[in-house]
């Protein structure tokens, strides 16, 4: 594994006593843990402070988008729960993101804005009214959100070739829709396998169902850990 190149596993479970078992089967030396709005809405902070004292680094995946000063107050919430990655809707705009930045810089926690989202196609861009299509538009959401001085962008592994070379060099790239082996048509449309994703130039790879959907999850974290490794 390179040096930057992390696993987190995307913990989307109802219940604190389900999430808990889940991360209990994993090993803290092979990923970090996600946790997004379902589990944080059902659980609340209690899992995430759990998830920290268990040794787990934390990637509070809940997409901040509202005005810039109640971002910025989120922001500041979130890294008083001493997490590692949070994230913003770049389409929360260049004040928002801006605001958010105030809330934890100088701080060590990586402040990531989402561009499209996986589930967005040409037809949600016609229907909110934005110019070009899915390309432009991740290119030029990820460049306001480097603009905005934030440290880097959670994005379909495929569209990082794309749009690379016009990011700084310590950009870091989140990217979701990982699958192992043969990619059978599930929601993901835009899948990639572990070593792909790292040679599009993902740093951090979200995994979710494929590992915490296995019989033995740690056997198949491991297995990517290896494969990212050699
Ligand atoms: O189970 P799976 O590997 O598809 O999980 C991917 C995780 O990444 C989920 O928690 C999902 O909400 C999240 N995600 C995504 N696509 C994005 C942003 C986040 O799949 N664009």
């Amino acid at each position: 594994m390179t040096k930057q190149t992390e696993i987190y596993v995307a913990i989307d479970t109802k219940s604190a006593n389900d999430a808990k078992k889940l991360i209990r089967q994993l090993h803290n030396k092979y990923c970090g843990i996600k946790i997004g709005k379902e589990l944080f809405t059902a659980c609340g902070p209690e899992i995430v402070l759990w998830a920290k004292k268990e040794g787990f680094k934390v990637f509070l995946d809940l997409k901040f988008h509202d005005i810039p000063n109640t971002v910025m107050k989120a922001c500041e919430a979130a890294s008083r729960l001493n997490v590692d990655i949070i994230n913003v809707h770049a389409l929360g705009g260049k004040e928002m993101m801006v605001a958010a930045k105030s809330a934890v810089s100088g701080k060590k926690i990586k402040l990531i804005g989402v561009t499209l989202l996986t589930s967005h196609n040409k037809d949600f861009l016609e229907e909110i009214g934005l110019k070009g299509n899915i390309k432009d538009c991740v290119k030029r959401l990820a460049l306001s959100v480097a603009e905005s001085g934030l440290d880097g962008i959670v994005c379909a592994a495929p569209d990082i070739p794309n749009i690379q070379k016009y990011l700084p060099n310590d950009f870091v790239f989140i990217t979701p829709g990982i699958r192992l082996g043969h990619i059978n048509g599930d929601d993901q449309k835009r899948a990639a396998s572990p070593t792909d994703a790292v040679n599009f130039g993902s740093n951090i790879l979200v995994v979710g169902r494929p590992v915490t959907g296995a019989s033995n999850p740690n056997e198949v974290l491991h297995q990517i850990y290896n494969q990212l490794c050699n």
